[in-house]
């Protein structure tokens, strides 16, 4: 897997899935319907919204194909998602544009299927923007009340200056919603910047500047074909911005 992995088809059909598709598609079996819509339970379950203001503006880094962006609209009076893949940025554009968007998926072998992936009710697309960047450099201002990075630590070159990024990007007692399955691939990260083992040493870092509110397991599946799964038991972590 190269670090352009999230610029081809087969990773656009993977992240269509785990963030469009019905529990059918993402999992065939209803005994796991529970652990589809990875991308909606981080916004739901993730955040303390009763202790976040009115209307709060929201950012999310490494947002791929845009679900949690949309969930958030419901709340959030601004959403701003950001995703160094075009080709991801350019689905999630579409989405927000036409309300659906028809893409391929594999079948076995070579064979594929065309899916028609749409947005739920409910959602405000018009408030949210989609940008093209690294979330490690690109302007984003610093008025957000609310972050999420969703499985971005452990693919970016260097994890330690992302979570010193995280904190000039929010408000005081903003919160930062965490989650990382801290698969550490050289392809992504040099060895020398791995935070090993990943849950200490991002606590570590980050307890400076922010309080943690709360830590669980948030696992998700993503599936390659209908009878291969990829099963991730995410490390969540909900933190306060220190005034
Ligand atoms: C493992 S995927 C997670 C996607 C999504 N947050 C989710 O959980 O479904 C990692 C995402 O981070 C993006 N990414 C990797 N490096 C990035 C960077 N430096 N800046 C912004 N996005 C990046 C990838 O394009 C991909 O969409």
């Amino acid at each position: 897997m190269s670090a352009d992995f999230y610029d081809t088809g087969p990773a656009l059909a993977q992240y269509l899935v785990l963030h469009y598709g019905p529990p059918g598609w993402q999992l065939p079996s209803e005994a796991f319907h529970a652990l589809a819509d990875f991308p909606v339970r981080c916004v739901r379950e993730g955040f303390r919204w009763e202790e976040l203001p009115p209307d709060p503006h929201a950012l999310e880094l490494g947002c791929a194909v845009g679900r949690s962006c949309f969930e958030l609209s419901r709340i959030c009076r601004r959403v701003v998602g950001l995703d160094r893949s075009e080709t991801f940025i350019e689905a999630a554009r579409l989405l927000q544009k036409n309300g659906s968007l028809l893409s391929r998926v594999p079948l076995e072998g070579d064979q594929a299927a065309e899916r028609l992936f749409s947005l739920p009710p409910g959602v405000r697309p018009e408030r949210i923007s989609f940008h093209v960047g690294d979330a490690l450099s690109s302007p984003l201002g610093d008025s957000f009340d609310l972050l999420l990075a969703a499985n971005l630590l452990d693919r970016v070159p260097h994890p330690a200056a992302l979570l010193q990024r995280f904190s000039s990007l929010l408000r005081p007692g903003g919160q930062l919603l965490l989650t990382s399955p801290f698969t550490w691939l050289p392809e992504y990260t040099p060895r020398q910047h791995w935070l090993l083992p990943g849950s200490e040493r991002v606590a570590a870092l980050l307890e400076p500047l922010f309080t943690l509110l709360s830590r669980w397991d948030l696992p998700l599946v993503l599936r390659e074909h209908p009878r291969k799964f990829q099963w991730c038991l995410t490390e969540a972590t909900l933190w306060r911005k220190k005034a």
